[in-house]
């Protein structure tokens, strides 16, 4: 879904910024640019990104400990 027209800011793009640790609604407005020419997604791009957080922190990014098998173990 396209939520930034002016600046062609997907819900997608927002996902990854947040999993890429963007913290604040300002610093996603500094990295896509988003709701800073006509500000009509303004009220989308904020909810978007809060969704994404709470997704995010519904299913943190975990390291899962990579296991070799040993072949007759
Ligand atoms: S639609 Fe996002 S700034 Fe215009």
């Amino acid at each position: 879904m396209i939520v930034c027209i002016c600046h062609r800011v997907s819900d997608r793009d927002i996902a990854r910024e947040v999993r890429e640790g963007c913290a604040s609604f300002a610093e996603l407005q500094s990295e896509l640019r988003v709701g800073t020419h006509c500000g009509a997604c303004t009220d989308c791009a904020r909810k978007t990104f809060a969704a994404c957080q709470t997704a995010g922190e519904a299913h943190p990014m975990r390291v899962v400990p990579l296991q070799i098998a040993q072949a007759g173990a």
